[in-house]
Order: structure tokens, then C-alpha cells, then sequence
């Protein structure tokens, strides 16, 4: 079949299967979350050298918070331990990194710095934009949104779709091309519900854990021949997302 797209401008990954990566080695579900650690690096990486300008992770959902406390303790320590290990090397390659969400009080204060850190660190790097979805909900943010042009007193005719988006939390960010979700599982579970209005799906059957630099090349493969027509008739040209917006 026809190459009908360039690469995605922006990739976003539902990093799920973790804790059936550990059910089927007899570990504890942590033992598959501590595993998906080498996944994450590798694939910030291999995003990077392909050239995607904007990578998202989904780390921690608003409803993960239903699990386990122990699980989820493990969790932050686990996502503190990345972030404190990671970060130099991240610097280095020019990813600058943002976190969306991050306003739960139950998240340790002492992760919560280590992110605004990272924040700080990699805030004027060019080369890839990752966003980690962290204590995210789309839903919330679409509130969040609606709560900011209320403050800011918008008159209802001048909410459109644009001034809505520009009220969204790094409102900078391109929609979402293509969402990568492992495991397969296929539901959205509440993430970047405004950003993936248009994007191609894929659903590679592997466990995050065991998802690598490969992995990403079949989807950005499937991608690419996806038609992408956002409502039209016509058989696209190359497509980046742009058209919507
Ligand atoms: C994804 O793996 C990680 C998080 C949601 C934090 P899961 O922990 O959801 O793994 P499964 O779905 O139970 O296999
Ligand atoms: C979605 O995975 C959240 C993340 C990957 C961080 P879940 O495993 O929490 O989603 P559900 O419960 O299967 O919808
Ligand atoms: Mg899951």
C-alpha cells in the first residue's frame, strides 16, 4: 500500500500492561512498572532520533489513584527515582520535558520538586517536547478550561473551539497524530481527550515492559498509511495533523 504520511508531529503512548507483564513471570505488579522503565527510555529515544517534535507518555491517570496504596507509593518512588536518574541525560539530548496534571496533594512533595526541577532544567530545549501525563484526566482538563474562561469573564460568543483550546493546560501543544496504546486494551481511559479529537489509533500486541524502539517503527509504519480524511471526501495529500486546527 501507498505511503499517504509523513512521520506524526506529535506520538502519544497509553504505556499499559505493566502489571500483566509481572502476572506472567509470578512477580508482583510493581516488578512490571519497575520494567517499564527501560521501555520509556527507549522509546524517548528512538522518538528523538526519528525526529518527532512532541512525544506524551500516560504515566498515572486521575483514576489510577483508585489502586492500591502500596502500588501506588511504589509508583511515585518509582517515577522519582527516573526522573532523578534520567534527567541529565535528557538535558543533554534537548528534550525538554513538561508534565500534565501534577496537582494532586497526595503526590510526595519531594516528587513534586523534582519535577518542577526538570521542568526548570530542560524548559528552553528545542530538539522534542515530552509531556508525561501524570495525575491526568482529559475530562479534568476540559473542566479546568471551561473554569478559566469563566475567571477570565469570555463572553460565550467568543468561546470558540480555538479560545477553548488556548485555555487547556500547555495550550502550545499540537493535537495528537498518533496514539500508540500497548497491551490490547482499546479505550481511551480519560487521556488528552480534546488532543486525540483526529488522531489514528494502533494497538500493537505487546505488553509495555516489553515495548521497544521496533515496536515504534511498526506504528509509525501503520500510521503512515493510514487516510487520514478529518470528515472530507477526497483522498488526502500528506497529512500532518495541521488541517483540523
Ligand atoms: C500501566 O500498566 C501502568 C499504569 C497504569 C500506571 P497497568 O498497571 O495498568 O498494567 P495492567 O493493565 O494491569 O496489565
Ligand atoms: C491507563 O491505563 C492509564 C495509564 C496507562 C497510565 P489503565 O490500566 O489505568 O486503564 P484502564 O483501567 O484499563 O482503563
Ligand atoms: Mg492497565
Amino acid at each position: 500500500m501507498d505511503i499517504i504520511n509523513g512521520l506524526p508531529r506529535h506520538v502519544a503512548c497509553v504505556m499499559d500492561g505493566n502489571g500483566r507483564w509481572a502476572a506472567q513471570r509470578s512477580l508482583p505488579r510493581t516488578a512490571g512498572h519497575q520494567a517499564a522503565e527501560a521501555a520509556v527510555i527507549d522509546v524517548i529515544e528512538a522518538a528523538r532520533s526519528a525526529g518527532i517534535a512532541w512525544l506524551s507518555l500516560y504515566a498515572f491517570s486521575t483514576e489510577n489513584w483508585r489502586r492500591p496504596a502500596g502500588e501506588v507509593d511504589i509508583l511515585m518512588r518509582l517515577v522519582r527515582r527516573a526522573i532523578r536518574k534520567h534527567a541529565p541525560a535528557l538535558h543533554a539530548r534537548g528534550v525538554r520535558c513538561r508534565f500534565l496534571g501534577v496537582s494532586d496533594p497526595r503526590i510526595p512533595p519531594q516528587l513534586a520538586r523534582d519535577i518542577t526541577d526538570l521542568m526548570t532544567l530542560t524548559g528552553d530545549n528545542r530538539q522534542m517536547t515530552l509531556t508525561v501525563a501524570f495525575d491526568h484526566g482529559g475530562r479534568r482538563d476540559i473542566v479546568e478550561a471551561a473554569r478559566s474562561l469563566i475567571r477570565a469573564a469570555v463572553p460565550a460568543e467568543e468561546v470558540t473551539e480555538t479560545t477553548f483550546a488556548g485555555h487547556l493546560p500547555y495550550s502550545d501543544t499540537p493535537d495528537v497524530d498518533l496514539v500508540i496504546r500497548t497491551s490490547g486494551e482499546q479505550r481511551i481511559s480519560n487521556f488528552m481527550l480534546w488532543q486525540v479529537a483526529y488522531a489514528e489509533w494502533v494497538f500493537p500486541d505487546v505488553l509495555w515492559p516489553d515495548f521497544r524502539a521496533t515496536h515504534l517503527w511498526e506504528c509509525l509504519d501503520a500510521y503512515r498509511r493510514r487516510q487520514r480524511r478529518f470528515g472530507d471526501v477526497r483522498r488526502p495529500a500528506a497529512t500532518t495533523g495541521e488541517e483540523l486546527r
